[in-house]
């Protein structure tokens, strides 16, 4: 099965500046993964490039099996820029419709109702998008990237305006959707948000991936701390796995063990980590 996203070798210099230097990057059917990186690392040009807006130096994108750009393509994804901006004229259900003429949806008033609902809009379908507030115009953003049930949603920070209760709706909905098996990439800087509804996390740095796998994963062990009569002891490296032996060791030694603790690094530390390069 071809992945919903993947970029091998991506290059792209916009004059003098080089804003992806070999990015290669995969997002498997129906995963939610979750891009990290630094403000100008690269992550908005490789979703430009994912929607045929920018064209690579080199390398390339394929999405769901076909090159990034062509009709196919382009029929396949749902996309929310980072810095978009709707007619002001427009109420939130006339954007819509405009939106399912564009994407050639056939969903009529049902895909409207059904999308407005997903993103806690329904009361707000008349509401012009000039007397919204910029989370609900973010909100409002996500239902007009899922016009046409798209297979593959590019999201290029969309809860960067939005309120924690907005923030919640967002991650339900990407929890929702991921149950109906649609791929997303979700470019953010919030980490905990990523945490919490990614299943894969990358964080790219100055133009490439240098780090990448489940949340998990990049939350690492960084060692486990015993408490003994005779103080606090940490046990560098050692993971959850450790812990019997450890404390077993420290029995046969004759110790009495107070406490344990496995130390795990937060996907901040890892983050922090891998863009400061060490
Ligand atoms: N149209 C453009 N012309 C010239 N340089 C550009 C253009 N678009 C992006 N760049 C440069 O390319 C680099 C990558 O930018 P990009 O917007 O992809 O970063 P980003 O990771 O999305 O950052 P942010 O977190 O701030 O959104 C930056 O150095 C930026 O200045
Ligand atoms: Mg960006």
């Amino acid at each position: 099965m071809p992945a919903a996203l993947a970029a091998t070798g991506l290059q792209k210099r916009y004059g003098s500046a080089e804003a992806l230097v070999g990015a290669d990057l995969r997002v498997e059917e129906g995963q939610l993964l979750g891009l990290l990186g630094p403000n100008g690392a690269g992550k908005s040009t490789l979703v430009k490039i994912a929607c045929g807006l920018v064209r690579p130096s080199a390398g390339g994108i394929e999405v769901l099996g076909v090159p990034a750009g062509s009709i196919e393509a382009r029929r396949g994804i749902g996309y929310l820029a980072e810095l978009f901006r709707f007619p002001g004229w427009l109420s939130a259900d006339e954007l819509l419709t405009l939106h399912q003429r564009l994407a050639g949806s056939d969903g009529a008033e049902a895909e409207r109702a059904e999308l407005l609902a997903l993103v806690g809009l329904a009361d707000a379908r008349a509401v012009k998008v000039e007397a919204m507030s910029k989370g609900m115009q973010q909100r409002l953003g996500i239902a007009q990237a899922l016009v046409g049930s798209p297979r593959l949603l590019l999201l290029d920070e969309p809860t960067s305006a939005l309120d924690p209760v907005g923030r919640r709706i967002v991650r339900d909905l990407l929890q929702e959707l991921r149950s109906r098996g649609v791929a997303v990439l979700l470019n953010s800087h919030l980490l905990s948000e990523v945490e919490l509804v990614c299943d894969r996390v990358a964080i790219m740095l100055d133009g490439r991936i240098v780090e990448q796998g489940a949340p998990a994963e990049l939350s690492r062990p960084r060692g486990v701390e015993i408490e003994t009569a005779s103080g606090t002891q940490v046990y560098e490296g050692a993971g959850r796995d450790d812990v019997p032996r450890i404390v077993a060791e420290q029995v046969h030694a004759g110790g009495q063990v107070y406490g344990v603790r496995v130390l795990s690094s937060t996907l901040e530390d890892t983050y922090l980590e891998a863009v400061s390069g060490g």
